[in-house]
């Protein structure tokens, strides 16, 4: 057997073109939603993410602004910028790119974000509306990773889903969002006692840890679908995922490839979640 490669470009590609249309039809009534990110420090990782979500945005025709801060910004001064873009009204969208550096707690920077604003699903508020069943504005790569499954006819309800990885920005909305679609969670972590039996149960395994290869081909249950959210360089200075590629397409059923798998979608749902809280916020 050789895995359905999910190809997240494509699937990208057709999520923006909804959204062009979305976007012609605001702009008609004048509206044109506003992204604005932060980026504090000069993580060079952090600079790509952010340059491309930029490009994607102006490509699509929305407002976009960025704002870069040194690495030693105090607390005081990032929280005043925040302030200032909840009362922009020409921005809808606000996404500040973590990590922060290590002298920022993250938590409080998220809370000052105002939750209507809040495209990156990071507020408590909207986690707590996840965690409720009641999504609102959801996590840009755990929504993207929910669009592939449902893009290739995943069949959720009901099927074991493995999600390897706590971290606020994935493993734990994932795992949420999985919940509420009704399949029976495991929530595997750097702690989990046997990662290898817990993945070989999964119909559904997603891997979200940042360790090359981690997840073995020979672990999964045949047939299973896999969603890579890993993205580390390899020696090679390659983006690779954190499950074995190779031996996973002998075995699963269908497969997100890295890069050009999980990745596009993050990009495609943060655009789709700045054209949800203009509308969000024209009527509340
Ligand atoms: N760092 C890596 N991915 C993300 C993301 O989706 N959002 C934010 N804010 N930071 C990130």
């Amino acid at each position: 057997m050789s895995a359905t490669i999910i190809d997240g470009k494509k699937i990208a590609a057709e999520v923006l073109a909804g959204l062009s249309e979305e976007l012609g039809a605001l702009r008609e009534r004048g509206a044109v939603p506003g992204l604005a990110t932060v980026l504090v420090g000069d993580d060079p990782a952090s600079a790509t993410y952010v340059r491309n979500k930029h490009r994607k945005a102006r490509e699509l025709g929305l407002f976009s602004v960025e704002h870069v801060l040194p690495a030693a910004t105090p607390s005081g001064a990032l929280l005043e910028l925040i302030d200032q873009l909840n009362a922009d009204p020409r921005i809808d969208g606000i996404l500040v790119q973590l990590p922060l550096p290590a002298h920022l707690d993250p938590l409080p920077v998220v809370t000052r974000i105002d939750p209507l604003k809040d495209v990156d699903g990071q507020h408590p508020v909207n986690a707590q509306m996840l965690a409720a069943g009641q999504p609102r504005l959801v996590p840009c790569t755990p929504a993207g990773c929910l669009h592939l499954l449902d893009a290739v006819g995943v069949a959720l309800e009901g099927a074991r889903a493995v999600v390897i990885g706590r971290s606020g920005l994935v493993g734990r909305p994932l795992a949420q969002l999985l919940l509420a679609r009704h399949c029976t969670v495991t929530q595997c972590h750097s702690r989990t006692r046997d990662l290898a039996e817990e993945v070989g149960r999964g119909d559904v395994v997603a891997a979200a840890i940042g360790k090359p290869g981690l997840v073995r081909g020979s672990w999964l249950k045949p047939g299973a679908v896999v969603i890579d959210v890993g993205t580390s360089r390899g020696e090679d200075g390659k983006l690779v995922g954190d499950v074995e590629f190779a031996a996973a397409v002998e075995r699963a059923a269908a497969i997100t490839p890295v890069p050009g798998g999980v990745g596009p979608m993050t990009i495609a749902m943060l655009m789709a979640n700045t054209v949800r809280a203009a509308r969000l916020r024209r009527q509340p």
